[in-house]
């Protein structure tokens, strides 16, 4: 397919539902060959495929729990071993658990963090890797959340894994960069996905919170994505080290009342 990512493969974690699914539709969109990952929901990944296909896109499906060293490793070695090559890193796959600080677990730690921090720290290495070895330069993108710098009671654990993610963007930037990769953040705020799904059914819950964004809405899956396939893009070579903020104006709103 003809477009600014022709050419290029593309891994997206966490590509069998909401920002991940919408990410790999549009990548595919631009042309990039996609790696739809899935941990435990393969009718979610067969769903994001067949509407890449749809368009005359072209993806395959590799299992992995970002969790697991070699999970991650098999991921990469898929890719390469059906692709040919890998080009941009979209570590998208990301959990949150709710509870007060002192009644966290460490079942509940461990699974938060392994998701959202080890399993990108250590797909990254891989990916790094690789493009290190075949003198290749990449693309990290990282989508991390408004919670990698803004406070949200009750989701330490989420918060302590989204803020590790920013330092490990701003440090790889400086590390990778003689290496021609570059890594960012996209930070969304409050997106209609199925991390949401309590807050969406729960009307006053949702309505406290439309009240603190300044646009007044949730944003959706596609403006993430929008922002995603310019970074992966050309357009976008000299930009690393920084986080995207995508939140209709949530993180720079404070009211007294
Ligand atoms: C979280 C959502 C939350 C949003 C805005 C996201 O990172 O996953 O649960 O509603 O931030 O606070």
């Amino acid at each position: 397919m003809s477009g600014r990512l022709a050419g290029k493969v593309s891994i997206v974690t966490g590509s069998s539902s909401g920002i991940g699914q919408s990410i790999a539709i549009r990548l595919a969109s631009e042309g990039a060959s996609v790696v739809v990952n899935y941990s435990s929901r393969p009718e979610g990944a067969d769903d994001t495929r067949a509407q890449i296909e749809a368009t005359g896109g072209k993806a395959i499906i590799v299992q992995a729990n970002v969790s697991k060293m070699a999970d991650i490793q098999n991921l990469m070695d898929e890719t390469w071993k059906q692709l040919g090559r890998c080009d941009i890193l979209v570590n998208n796959a990301g959990i949150e658990k709710e509870a007060d600080f002192w009644d966290v677990t460490e079942q509940d730690y461990d699974a938060v963090l392994d998701v959202n921090l080890k399993g990108a720290f250590f797909l990254t290495q891989a990916f790094v890797r690789r493009l290190r070895d075949a003198k290749q330069p990449g693309r990290i993108i990282n989508i991390s959340s408004v919670h990698e710098d803004m406070v949200f009671p009750h989701f330490s654990t989420y918060c302590a894994s989204k803020g590790a993610m920013r330092m490990l963007m701003r440090n790889l930037s400086v590390e990778l960069g003689p290496l021609g990769i570059t890594v960012n953040n996209i930070a969304p705020g409050a997106i209609a996905t199925p991390i949401n799904k309590s807050l969406l059914e729960d009307k006053p819950k949702l309505d406290a919170l439309l009240k603190n964004i300044p646009l007044g809405r949730m944003g959706t899956p596609e403006e993430v994505a929008s922002l995603a396939a310019f970074l992966a893009s050309d357009e976008a070579a000299y930009v690393t080290g920084s986080t995207y903020v995508l939140d209709g104006g949530l993180m720079r709103n404070y009211h007294e009342q």
